[in-house]
């Protein structure tokens, strides 16, 4: 007879402390920043597979990084509802986006395992390498090499020191010539679920410590180089230059203000620039720098991007400089499945929550894996709404309703019929 434990008091303790455990694993002395295929990805990968061994789970890590649990169901070789998240982070992130859905998802496993409770399906619980492409200018590489969709042509793109992807996976002991046994079938899997912090102030405002997402806001990503012509800062007059930082700034500004007149969701972020050579005394001959747009309208979204590329091209045309623009990430909005959906709302309802929908923002695996599954998500509340920001933040009973939430969808879970 297999040994029953009680359950554990605390879910949200456990979470709590390994949320801190890993966020202890950074490149940064006093920030949390966890790129992909970088030493740090290498020891939290380590640390997250103990937990999922912990829990009663087999735990490998698979061919692009991804941290693949496994605990069988009522006989080996079941369909698997799959349950993740990602571990990697943006630079100077908070400690929650990513590794709450993981380490909710172990916590999950490891109560019915203490409880010697097996389900007529496997639990799978993914932690994806690279869902915030911080790295490599490509995201979601982790849930696309899952998906099946990981493009080949991602293993030639170069990180700012000029590494490309294809050295760095050898470097870190994959081989980037099978990044396709990853892949796995539809067949494989009932449904995706993904527990993730709000990243935003709805469920605050609501009051509320959960919620129900609906859909996933489809993003562009694009990548602008402006080239003009580097100069002396004290000889070359004003009305003489072609200076490809200014050339920018205007850019920027036009994609600020034009996202900002009232256009239905519509959001738009240049997250990073660089200006060469960059020095004090030196006019920027060349600058790059990304644009990420978003919008809950795919039609929406795609208009505003052609019409903030007319915009550039314009401002590039009229200051002499040159344009290479190219789009580096492009998901649709992605809807939750509505079947999966109900039965995340009906958790919620089950542990005595009032049942409140969301859309997401913010961007999530379930944009890759819905090409291989049905996807559904549960929303933990933050406060303030603030993410990818060292303030991120979920209260111990927050994670804890998440987790039980999370607990009661796997329990009482039913395959589509
Ligand atoms: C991921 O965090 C994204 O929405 O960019
Ligand atoms: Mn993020
Ligand atoms: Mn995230």
């Amino acid at each position: 007879m297999e040994a029953k434990v009680a359950p554990a008091v605390s879910l949200g303790a456990e979470i709590v402390d390994r949320i801190n455990a890993l966020a202890a694993i950074s490149e940064m002395p006093d920030n949390i920043t966890r790129i992909f295929l970088t030493p740090e990805h290498r020891a939290a990968a380590e640390l997250i597979m103990g937990w999922m061994r912990d829990a009663g789970m087999a735990a490998h890590l698979d061919a692009i990084g991804n941290v693949c649990g496994r605990y069988e169901g009522e006989r080996p070789g079941l369909p698997c509802l799959m349950l993740g998240s990602h571990y990697d982070t943006v630079r100077d992130a908070g400690r929650w986006d990513g590794p709450l859905g993981i380490i909710t998802a172990i916590a999950c496993v490891g109560d019915l395992h203490r409880r010697g409770k097996k389900l007529p399906f496997a639990l799978e619980v993914t932690g994806f390498a690279d869902e915030e492409g911080v790295r490599f200018a490509s995201t979601l590489l982790g849930s696309r090499a899952i998906a099946g969709t990981f493009d080949e042509s991602a293993l030639g793109g170069k990180d700012k020191t000029g590494i490309r992807m294809y050295e760095a996976m050898r470097a870190f002991g994959l081989d980037p010539d099978h990044v396709g046994a990853a892949a796995r079938a539809p067949s494989e899997l009932l449904g995706y679920v993904e527990l993730h912090i709000e990243q935003g102030p709805v469920l605050e405002a609501k009051k509320l410590p959960v919620g129900v997402v609906t859909a996933i806001a489809g993003a562009t990503r694009l990548a602008v180089e402006l080239r003009g012509m580097a100069g002396h800062a004290g000889t070359v007059p004003m009305a003489l230059r072609r200076d490809a930082l200014a050339g920018a700034a205007e850019c920027i500004v036009a994609i600020e203000e034009f996202c900002a007149t009232d256009r239905d969701g519509l959001v738009g972020t240049v997250g990073y620039i660089n200006a060469m050579p960059g020095a004090t005394n030196v006019i920027p001959g060349m600058v790059s720098f990304t644009i990420d747009i978003r919008s809950p309208r795919d039609s929406y979204r795609k208009l505003a991007v052609a019409d903030i590329v007319r915009q550039i091209e314009e401002i590039v045309k009229r200051r002499h400089l040159t344009l290479e623009i190219n789009v580096t990430h492009e998901n649709r909005t992605v809807p939750c499945a509505p079947w999966l959906q109900k039965q995340v709302a009906e958790a919620v309802k089950a542990e005595g929550y009032r049942v409140f929908e969301l859309p997401s923002g913010a961007g999530h695996d379930g944009m890759a894996m819905i090409d291989i599954a049905d996807v559904a998500m549960l929303f933990v509340r933050c406060r303030g709404g603030i993410s990818h920001h060292p303030d991120e933040h979920v209260d111990l009973t927050d994670a804890e309703a998440g987790a039980r939430v999370l607990l009661r969808l796997i329990e009482d879970f039913k395959a589509k019929g």
